[in-house]
């Protein structure tokens, strides 16, 4: 008799545990087929950044990481040596440069984006230079057409706030529905892009997935993982 209720337990155990394991199958792939649809949505987001000294890049990899976006780098084709970037050295290359707009086209070694069409919203970073944005998005402002993207311009500075380098890359763009933009310390914190990125007005694809990325990462951080330098 002792013998069937064991084997009665167990037979009901393994059933629960099935019913468990189906049901957390279900709503992995109802993930799955969400993830899929936003994408065919077509409301893409590509983040785009200067950084010379590597603070603007490290918001850059946290607001793609947010929002599952892809990442464009602005690399000029002579690229700033630590001499060239001495601001408080009057004959270093950013001082010449600062003093002589006329001489600041910065070449880049590429300006074009594969599949730039299919991008709804554009994030813009760069580092703040004598209160604006380092010149060296210039040309890459200049090759391309904003015509119906959201564009984002963020910013990392010692100091600055970001002042008017949003307007002045919108006037400088000429198209495009370009938001106020953020300016972040050198070194912020992860959690801080990611409130960021979720209070803006993105397209309904973009917010709906900030919105499930930054709950999983309140969550790890209360797990204490450490967030971004
Ligand atoms: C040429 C130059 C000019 C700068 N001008 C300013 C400025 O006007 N205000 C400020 O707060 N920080 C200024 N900074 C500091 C940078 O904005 C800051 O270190 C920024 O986070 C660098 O970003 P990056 O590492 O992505 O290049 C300047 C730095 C350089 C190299």
């Amino acid at each position: 008799m002792q013998k069937t209720m064991a084997l009665h337990n167990r037979i009901w155990i393994l059933f629960v545990t099935g019913v468990l394991l189906a049901f957390s199958l279900m709503i992995c792939t109802s993930g799955i087929v969400k993830a899929e649809s936003e994408e065919t949505d077509g409301e893409k987001t590509l983040v785009v950044y200067y950084s010379a000294t590597g603070h603007t890049e490290t918001i850059a990899n946290e607001i793609a990481e947010t929002l599952n976006a892809d990442l464009f780098q602005l690399i000029p084709t002579e690229p700033y040596s630590d001499a060239d970037l001495d601001w408080t050295d009057e004959n270093s290359r950013v001082c010449y440069e600062h003093e002589h707009p006329e001489d600041r086209a910065v070449e880049l070694e590429e300006t074009a984006v594969d599949g730039w069409e299919s991008y709804s919203t554009v994030f813009i970073g760069y580092p703040i230079w004598w209160g604006n944005a380092s010149w060296v998005l210039d040309g890459f402002i200049a090759a391309n057409d904003f015509t119906g993207k959201t564009v984002v311009p963020f910013c990392t500075s010692s100091s600055s706030g970001l002042g008017e380098s949003g307007e002045l890359l919108a006037e400088a763009a000429g198209t495009g529905d370009w938001l106020e933009g953020k300016r972040f310390p050198s070194s912020a914190e992860a959690d801080e892009v990611a409130e960021w990125v979720s209070s803006l007005a993105l397209p309904a694809g973009d917010t709906e997935e900030v919105t499930e990325q930054v709950s999983e990462e309140t969550a790890e951080n209360t797990d204490g993982i450490a967030t971004a330098e």
